[in-house]
């Protein structure tokens, strides 16, 4: 794998036009944000050596380089989630070609169901933290170079960054929450049993991705941000039912927010 990872980021570096230190992933229906991207390359996955394909409605794959503002980036705009069927090798293996070429922060956004009652549809929240509900950890296996066999897992969502976000929401008059954000595998949404255990768990959102690739990052030694769109709600007298289409309609709704923050975010930082 390391090889292979090794062989995509060589490859990258002989077509990227710029040398990018910041990477987004952009969330289900939170494509927007790329729409402002100062587009200099835009690379299919399916032509990049070794990469997986983003399969699901509603994912386009393709890398992007580009200036955010005055900010050089690469977005991922699609990622890869464990549900379509891949290994969590294959869900990181994007964050692993990141560290390679370079990338020193990560922005993601995500679309999730609230499991705070305090929260409403629409809210955005600022991931403070994580649990890992997967299935399979994305660092099982040999040890990758890139960090310790035992990583400290303390602070993986950089204080800073969030410090910076909050600022800038109160700036712009943009509510934001705080919580923690629980993955799991999908591709089922909860049960009104299940959003209730992640609620007693001590999660504040729950959603199917983000966890492996923050993982993975943190133990490349990336500074990571976090935002989920809530776009449902998992609390008990509010749950209703949830399709795909409802979850992309909402995220959709409150991407110009989102993208708000992050833009101006990236360029303060
Ligand atoms: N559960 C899991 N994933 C989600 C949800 C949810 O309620 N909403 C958006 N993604």
């Amino acid at each position: 794998m390391y090889k292979k990872i090794q062989e995509t980021a060589a490859w990258l570096k002989t077509k990227m036009p710029t040398h990018p230190t910041t990477a987004i992933i952009l969330g289900t229906g939170l494509g927007r944000l790329a729409e402002e991207i100062k587009v200099t390359l835009t690379i299919d996955y399916k032509d990049i050596p070794n990469f997986p394909v983003s399969t699901v409605e509603g994912h386009s794959g393709c890398l992007i380089f580009g200036k955010l503002g005055e900010k050089d980036v690469l977005a991922m705009q699609g990622r890869f989630h464990y549900y379509e069927g891949y290994s969590m090798k294959e869900v990181t293996f994007p964050i692993r070609v990141m560290y390679e070429i370079g990338i020193k922060t990560l922005f993601v956004s995500n679309a999730a169901g609230g499991t705070n009652p305090d929260f409403e549809i629409g809210d955005l929240m600022i991931i403070t933290d994580h649990i890992n509900y997967f299935p399979e950890h994305p660092l099982h296996g040999p040890n990758f170079p890139t960090g310790p066999r035992f990583p400290d897992m303390h602070e993986v969502y950089d204080r800073e960054l969030i410090r910076l976000a909050d600022s800038i929401a109160a700036e712009k008059g943009i509510k934001v929450q705080h919580g923690v954000y629980v993955g799991t595998q999908g591709p089922t949404f909860e049960t009104p049993a299940e959003y209730k255990l992640f609620r007693i768990f001590g999660a504040d959102a729950v959603g199917m991705s983000t966890v492996p690739e923050v993982i993975v990052a943190h133990h490349c030694g990336i500074r990571v941000f976090g935002v989920s769109v809530i776009t449902d709600l998992g609390v008990e007298g509010k749950i209703i039912e949830v399709s795909h289409e409802e979850v992309q309609r909402a995220a959709d709704a409150v991407q110009p927010l989102m993208a708000n923050i992050m833009r101006e975010m990236i360029n303060r930082n």
